[in-house]
């Protein structure tokens, strides 16, 4: 039996028909936070300066947040009551080097505490690097754009690396969540930090030296596991949507639909495989860089999955529209709710590169009143269960997110926690859908009446 195999199988009662989805022996069921999100108190961050300059939604700031880093104890309980055996969570590169070669050993035990925690319940930590922000010190020598922030970030990891693991094994990293998402945010919309407004040629510097620095990242890290004789898996998180012509008849819109795919979902995705970074929009883009450092760098392909749009060509800046299905479901942010979508993008990784198994690592939506979280995940659940039927080695599902949160520059109105925050209070409370997880998770699977093949 291959180690991913699955079962889906048929119960008849009383003439109905519910199907029961097992899933793989040692799944990751996961949730999701990153530091700047959840922790509060990010000082020496850039978008801690961001949010001091009122550029959030109803000049919100991070401040508090949600309390995270002084809730460290109680909130390890929270996932265990969520029977997650994983839990995906980022460290601060700010806090750890708030300036220059200064370590902070204050926050490095914070973290070897949080770990301690985690492992003590049996839950695994699956480590992020670098999670949207920078420490203010890179982002003043020009942040992404800094030509020797590969560097930097080699040594962040190395630091983070020996740190934390002195006294425990942690498995699973991330070097870098999204590139495509923080770049094109803080280079071509201007709604995060350093707030450019430019066209796509502007991401060229940053995006080599995002790859080189994974390399790096990837490389030290598995240099010194192996030293431990510890085997570790080490990759990206990319940000996968799901595009397709508004009207499939229109050449116009075919094309458009075409290149955004092309350059959003797999340009970068693809770079540590090929060694290679191809971005080639004709009259937009030409960017081909070679960089055979950092050429077999992934131990995994990481993917985040949220939603769907349809494209279609515009006359105007940038040339294309987004939009959800007319009459499709959608969330509180008005994103399309779309499971076969993950479906769609895990048999193309699949396709595309079959060495390699795949991890969600994350999935989830706004949804402040919780009326469409728990569908939401089942049936996102039941398209990656038959993509693993049909051989797809799949090996993680990481909810976003354990807690609400602050949601970037849309500051904390948008609701994707399994728990909600109340944060006059900072009390936390379990929704229904996180009954519903915590159900699926101590399980390995669920009973359902959905078969949506
Ligand atoms: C992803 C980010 C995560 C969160 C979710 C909603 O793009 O990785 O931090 O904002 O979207």
């Amino acid at each position: 039996m291959m180690p991913w195999a699955v079962t889906a199988q048929v119960n008849r009662t009383n003439g109905s028909q519910s199907m029961k989805y097992t899933f793989p022996k040692n799944f990751k069921w996961c949730v999701a936070t990153s530091a700047h999100q959840i922790e509060g108190y990010n000082r020496h961050s850039d978008w801690w300066l961001w949010e001091s300059q009122g550029k959030v939604a109803n000049k919100e700031h991070t401040q508090v947040a949600a309390d995270h880093w002084n809730r460290v104890e109680s909130d390890v309980e929270l996932i265990s009551k969520l029977n997650a055996n994983t839990y995906r969570f980022s460290i601060e590169w700010a806090k750890i080097e708030p300036q220059e070669g200064v370590w902070d050993q204050g926050a490095i035990n914070h973290y070897v505490q949080e770990i301690k925690l985690l492992k003590k319940k049996g839950i695994e930590p699956f480590i992020t690097l670098h999670h949207f922000t920078l420490p203010n010190w890179v982002a003043e020598k020009g942040g992404w754009e800094w030509p020797d922030i590969p560097t930097a970030f080699e040594r962040y990891s190395e630091k983070v690396f020996i740190s934390l693991t002195k006294e425990a094994q942690i498995q699973n990293w991330i070097t870098i969540n999204e590139p495509t998402v923080f770049l094109a945010a803080g280079y071509i919309a201007g709604t995060f930090p350093p707030g450019r407004k430019s066209d796509l040629s502007a991401l060229k510097t940053p995006l080599v030296n995002i790859l080189k620095a994974h390399g790096k990242s990837f490389h030290i890290l598995k240099k010194l596991a192996q030293v431990k004789n510890e085997n570790i898996q080490v990759s990206m998180a990319h940000s996968m949507r799901v595009f397709d012509p508004k009207h499939s008849w229109n050449p116009l819109d075919q094309i458009i639909s075409y290149y955004i795919d092309k350059i959003f979902n797999w340009a970068v995705l693809s770079a540590p495989i090929t060694g290679e970074l191809v971005m080639k929009v004709p009259f937009v883009v030409s960017i081909d860089e070679k960089l055979p450092e950092i050429k077999g760098t992934y131990d995994f392909i990481g993917f985040n999955y949220y939603n769907h749009d349809l494209v279609s060509f515009s006359f105007t800046f940038p040339f294309h529209k987004f939009e959800p299905t007319p009459g499709a479901p959608v969330n509180d942010l008005d994103w399309e709710i779309y499971p076969k979508g993950i479906y769609r993008i895990i048999t193309e990784i699949h396709k595309r590169f079959p060495q390699f198994s795949i991890y969600i690592t994350e999935n989830g939506l706004a949804d402040a009143t919780d009326r469409q979280r728990k569908d939401y995940v089942e049936d996102h659940l039941i398209w990656v269960h038959k993509a693993i039927s049909e051989g797809a080695p799949v090996q993680s599902y990481c909810h976003w997110s354990l807690m609400d949160n602050f949601e970037w520059e849309k500051g904390y109105g948008p609701r994707f926690g399994l728990y909600e925050v109340n944060y006059e209070t900072q009390q936390r409370i379990l929704r229904p859908s996180g009954h519903w997880f915590s159900a699926v998770a101590g399980q390995n699977g669920f009973n359902s009446d959905k078969d949506l093949r």
